[in-house]
């Protein structure tokens, strides 16, 4: 009898043993980090650090460069193929104004980048477009810019960044609408009558203007993200927007994840079929090895295909097929969105997450941030050891290791 019991709790003490040799500690789980890269907010410099925290970590965006040029791109297609009529007070200059989202992210910079060597007015500094906010600048004395010029008709039009700032308010957010609002409400005020286009970083800032101002006075607004309101304001006379892909983005940031979890090849299901039939084509993303780093491909939104956009929250169709919850077992995944009011990520890819975590039998706690600090965010990851996987959405691209200390390392 004493033999049996002490058989038995050897037995129940080897169990434990093993259960606590197989818990994978917090350092080894997956982690992706997505939409802001872990990179230098001042150089630019992707932060390997953090891509490279382990063997299960990525980064899912887009393709900052080719978006920032099909932006660029459409802002100038469009003031060419609608004529003089843009140039709302003959005075020989098309004159525009720029919502700067974040001066210290890399989309960002990109963005402004795009438009102002589209528009000719781009200024090199240190071997780059210069992408720092020019302030006011009604007469082109400004350095950072200076005026382009572009041909409409026959007829060569100078072109004027009259003004642009970082849309940051007063308790630090960025890529802020309610900023940029007031910032066209000055802007009109003082030189209206000057300003024929306007453009901005994303849609969230762009309809902020479009509604304040550029709507009533029939100026084209030009923004990006493709999210629900800004496509449907098109046939109101938005001037465009990009589609950087936020249906394959989230799949994307989902997907390595369960790959990782499952431990199977990282491309199941991207770029290799899966179980279920789930697959991308070459021409929805690409994948750059050295940098860890998933890119979606960015698709231009105007008035000639809004109609196919209308609903940005909609799952993209190759990847949306069901995975067996046999083979996949539910896991649990801790993710995080730095703003809870940023108009892309909380009307689009937040939406979208949810549809694809249920495709992907991922059950996720969305925690949603101030956009101010990190610390709001990483007080709720007091509890790392509950969940299988972790994606994250930092505040300020510099500060992964406020969150990978918590994970241990
Ligand atoms: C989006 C912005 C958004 C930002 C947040 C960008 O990719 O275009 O709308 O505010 O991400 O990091
Ligand atoms: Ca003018």
């Amino acid at each position: 009898m004493k033999k049996a019991i002490s058989l038995i709790l050897c037995a129940v003490m080897l169990a434990l043993v093993m259960t606590g040799c197989s818990q994978t500690s917090n350092a080894d789980k997956p982690l992706v980090w997505f939409n802001r890269q872990p990179s230098n907010s001042s150089t630019g410099e992707l932060d390997m650090t953090a891509l490279k925290f382990n063997d299960s970590t990525y980064y899912v965006g887009f393709d900052a460069n080719q978006g920032a040029q099909l932006q660029g791109q459409m802002v100038v297609e469009y003031i060419q193929s609608h004529g003089a009529e843009l140039d709302r007070n003959g005075d020989g200059i098309i004159g525009y104004v720029l919502a700067i989202g974040d001066i210290g992210h890399n989309d960002s910079i990109a963005r402004t980048r795009g438009v102002r060597e589209a528009l000719k007015t781009a200024v090199e500094a240190n071997g780059a477009t210069d992408s720092s906010p020019a302030g006011t600048n009604l007469d082109g004395s400004a350095t950072v810019v200076k005026d382009g010029s572009v041909e409409i008709d026959g007829k060569e039009f100078k072109v004027r960044e009259l003004a642009s700032q970082e849309m940051k308010n007063s308790a630090g957010a960025t890529w802020d609408a309610g900023t940029a609002g007031n910032a066209i409400g000055t802007w009109s005020s003082s030189f209206g009558e000057q300003i024929d286009v306007v453009v901005s970083n994303n849609d969230g800032m762009g309809m902020a203007m479009f509604n304040a101002w550029a709507h009533d006075n029939k100026v084209p607004t030009f923004g990006y993200d493709a999210n629900s309101d800004a496509v449907a304001a098109i046939k109101d006379g938005y001037g465009g927007t990009i589609s950087q892909h936020a249906d394959v983005q989230a799949y994307l940031t989902l997907r390595v994840l369960r790959n990782a979890l499952d431990g199977v090849d990282i491309d199941m299901g991207i770029g290799t079929a899966d179980d279920a039939g789930n697959v991308l084509a070459e021409t929805d993303y690409k994948y750059v090895a050295s940098e860890r780093s998933y890119y979606a491909l960015n698709l231009a939104v105007t008035a000639e295909n809004y109609e196919d956009f209308t609903d940005a929250t909609k799952t993209y169709a190759p990847v949306s097929k069901q995975l067996d919850s046999e083979k996949h077992e539910t896991k649990k995944v801790w993710l995080d969105i730095y703003n809870a009011a940023d108009n892309f990520l909380s009307s689009t890819y937040q939406p979208l997450l949810q549809k694809y975590d249920d495709i992907l039998n991922l059950e996720v706690d969305y925690i949603g941030g101030d956009g101010q600090t990190e610390a709001n965010i990483t007080n709720r990851l007091g509890n790392p050891d509950q969940y299988d996987a972790f994606a994250i959405n930092m505040v300020k691209t510099d500060n992964a290791s406020s969150y990978t200390s918590i994970l241990g390392q």
